[in-house]
């Protein structure tokens, strides 16, 4: 029997009948699947109704989770495990919508924490429940809580932080993830072996409340905005809370438009709140910046056994410097990181390479022009007034 190839026409009709959607690789079917559905939510979301957003939550769990062929299909790409119940979006939920750059994402926000409740549904705990379990989580005294901007070097200091605790150079057995206040149940949190080194990009009304009633210590680690958009284009469009296409010059465009007030997104805003903050005057908080820690890696390691208690080594701290210097914390993080993509080397190799990029101070220079960066310093100078910290743009 003679077959012919399906004229364009057939196609088209063909897939209006089934919904598939025609594309070249299997990835991109992934993405575009996902880019449909947020579409929908955007062009409904300023005519909301109850019904339609108890539907779409549902919807993204049968085509993400339940039509397994999808999952199979991108076998070169890790897709997280969908562990955590999402309820369905109510009228009283608090919707907003990002915009940098591609595809406008919807959110949930709850305080100042944001759930991107397409791609972040069902992946981490429902916010909504979420935040106020971890606000009302048990701490103890010997807690230690790293707060830092994303980008700001949170992996690099929450395994320096663990040696010094340790009292050895030996890398911490777990991903920084597992200890974040963003990812993880209060209860698994407080489960966790003592030590304990929690990290979070939380601002200060996000933390839980005992953390001020006890003796808890909190590491307040800060680098150069400029260094940290540069590094957060990538990780976000990583982690595909991001279209992948988005380019630098759009992305920083948006960005310096943001208004939302979001403790992951907006650099402005989650600063301030420390500052405002630390002006209050809080015992037990140390500050410490990305830059100082490159440039003399063993005087800061020196200063925070300080502040962390743990005693006088010098032997150990360069050890400590040495082994986290960039080079060695990134390949140690690979087989870490191949724990939880399930030994999917090539996802884990993707996921270090974003997460430990270049690591250094000033990579800034390479992506903003002229006219960006005069835009970036007056509204800088806007944003910031009346917070007095000189960042290091440069070694
Ligand atoms: P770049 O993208 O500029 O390379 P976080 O851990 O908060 O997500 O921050 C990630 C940033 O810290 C990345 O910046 C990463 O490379 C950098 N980083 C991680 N470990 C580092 C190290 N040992 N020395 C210098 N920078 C490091």
């Amino acid at each position: 029997m003679q077959t012919r190839a399906a004229t364009k026409d057939e196609n088209m009709q063909h897939n209006k009948k089934t919904r598939h959607v025609p594309l070249d690789s299997n990835i991109d079917r992934i993405t575009t699947l996902q880019n449909l559905l947020e579409d929908e939510i955007s062009k409904i979301s300023n005519n909301v109704t109850l019904h339609a957003w108890k539907i779409l939550p549902l919807r993204y769990q049968t085509i993400i989770m339940g039509d397994r062929k999808l999952d199979c299909d991108t076998s070169s790409e890790w897709k997280p495990e969908l562990k955590y119940d999402f309820d369905p979006i109510t009228g009283d939920d608090e919707i907003v919508t990002v915009d940098l750059g591609g595809t406008p994402i919807q959110c949930l926000k709850k305080g100042d924490a944001l759930q991107h409740i397409v791609k972040m549904a069902r992946i981490i705990p429902d916010y909504r429940k979420h935040i106020p379990s971890i606000r009302n989580m048990e701490m103890d005294d010997d807690d230690v809580i790293i707060c830092a901007f994303a980008k700001s070097g949170t992996h690099w200091l929450w395994e320096i932080t663990s040696m010094l605790r340790n009292g050895k150079p030996d890398y911490h057995g777990k991903e920084k993830t597992s200890a974040m206040f963003e990812f993880v149940p209060a209860e698994v949190l407080r489960a966790s072996p003592k030590p304990r080194i929690y990290n979070t990009h939380f601002t200060p009304q996000g933390l839980p409340k005992q953390v001020f009633d006890r003796n808890c210590k909190i590491l307040f680690l800060q680098r150069n905005p400029k260094d940290v958009l540069v590094s957060l284009l990538p990780f976000l469009k990583g982690h595909k809370f991001l279209d992948s296409a988005i380019k630098w010059d759009e992305f920083i465009c948006k960005y310096m438009e943001l208004e939302v007030e979001s403790s992951l997104l907006n650099w402005f805003y989650y600063t301030r709140q420390w500052f405002e903050f630390l002006k209050e005057g809080h015992d037990n908080i140390y500050c410490l910046a990305y830059e100082d820690l490159k440039d003399d890696p063993v005087m800061e390691i020196t200063k925070l056994a300080k502040f962390l208690d743990v005693g006088e080594n010098s032997d150990l701290f360069k050890d400590i410097a040495i082994k986290c210097s960039f080079h060695n914390l990134k390949q140690a993080a690979t087989s870490k990181v191949e724990t939880f993509t399930i030994n999917n080397k090539e996802a884990a190799k993707k996921i270090t390479n974003f997460t430990y990029r270049k690591g250094e101070v000033g990579d800034w220079k390479n992506y903003f022009t002229i006219g960006v960066n005069e835009k970036f310093d007056a509204l800088y100078a806007k944003k910031m007034k009346g917070i007095d910290f000189k960042y290091r743009y440069s070694l």
